[in-house]
């Protein structure tokens, strides 16, 4: 079962100070599906999401045991550039940067040396993935943060995939957006899992239904249930996944 996990822990273990965060999370993230985590506020869904792309590196006092691998490779004998290169997040607030659209896509692209005879191709090929490029073929010198919050959501993913990542990771992408806006983006999910892996950190339950083909119910630290989404959705095995999922509390 495990066979097919881009990304994979396995008794991992975060602790924030004295805090336990994450509690023994055996976890897989299959290829080229999208794995949805839910539960209540607090419960580390994005503490995990984190471990992913070694965020958590960056905070102090954080301390992590057990496992995580990428590609089977543990995590830690993966350069860090290369890690982030290959496994791009995206935010709830988007959070383009200050500059045209265009510089934004260009951005990792000078970051990581492509070559400049690459760019406008790469660039086209980015905005109609997110499906920008007729919105904003001939306003790519316009500043990203004049853009609708939608969007901007777009170009941030588009500014992921320029540097051709094989994993998303997404933390509650759509909070920032209304309900028609958050709809055209699960069918752009839907839509680049087809190229890409996709874990999704969602407090909209619909929407984990919708787009994943795997849920992940967390609670204080623990994984509770993890399986096909159809299941956890109709049949949970676990009563807190139930009591979760029929509203009981959360
Ligand atoms: N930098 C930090 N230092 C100390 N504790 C933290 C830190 N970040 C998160 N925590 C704690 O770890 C627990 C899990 O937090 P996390 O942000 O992963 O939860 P979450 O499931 O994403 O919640 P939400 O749905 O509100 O985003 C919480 O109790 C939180 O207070
Ligand atoms: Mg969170």
């Amino acid at each position: 079962m495990m066979l097919d996990c881009a990304l994979k822990t396995e008794k991992l273990n975060l602790y924030y100070g004295a805090f336990h965060g994450l509690k023994d999370v055996d976890f897989c993230v299959y290829r080229n599906a999208i794995t949805a985590l839910i539960g209540p506020s607090g419960c580390g869904k994005s503490t995990l999401l984190r471990c992913f792309n070694r965020m958590n590196d960056l905070i102090d006092d954080v301390k992590v045991t057990g496992s995580i691998f990428v590609n089977d490779r543990p995590i830690d004998s993966i350069d860090i550039i290369e890690l982030r290169k290959n496994i791009g997040m995206v935010f709830q607030r988007p959070n383009p940067f200050p500059f045209s659209v265009q510089d934004n896509l260009l951005y990792g692209l000078r970051v990581h040396g492509i070559p400049k005879r690459q760019h406008a191709e790469i660039v086209e090929r980015c905005l109609k993935s997110v499906d920008l490029w007729d919105d904003l073929k001939d306003k790519r010198h316009t500043s990203a943060m004049n853009l609708s919050e939608e969007m901007k959501q777009r170009l941030c993913i588009a500014r992921l995939l320029t540097v051709e990542p094989q994993i998303i990771l997404l933390d509650e992408p759509c909070s920032a957006l209304d309900p028609i806006a958050t709809l055209r983006i699960e069918e752009l999910m839907i839509e680049l899992k087809k190229d890409y892996t996709i874990l999704i950190v969602t407090h909209n339950m619909q929407q984990a239904a919708r787009v994943s083909d795997h849920t992940g119910f967390m609670l204080l630290g623990d994984l509770i249930e993890f399986g096909d989404t159809s299941k956890i959705f109709t049949a949970p095995s676990d009563n807190r996944t139930d009591g979760y999922i029929t509203g009981r509390f959360g």
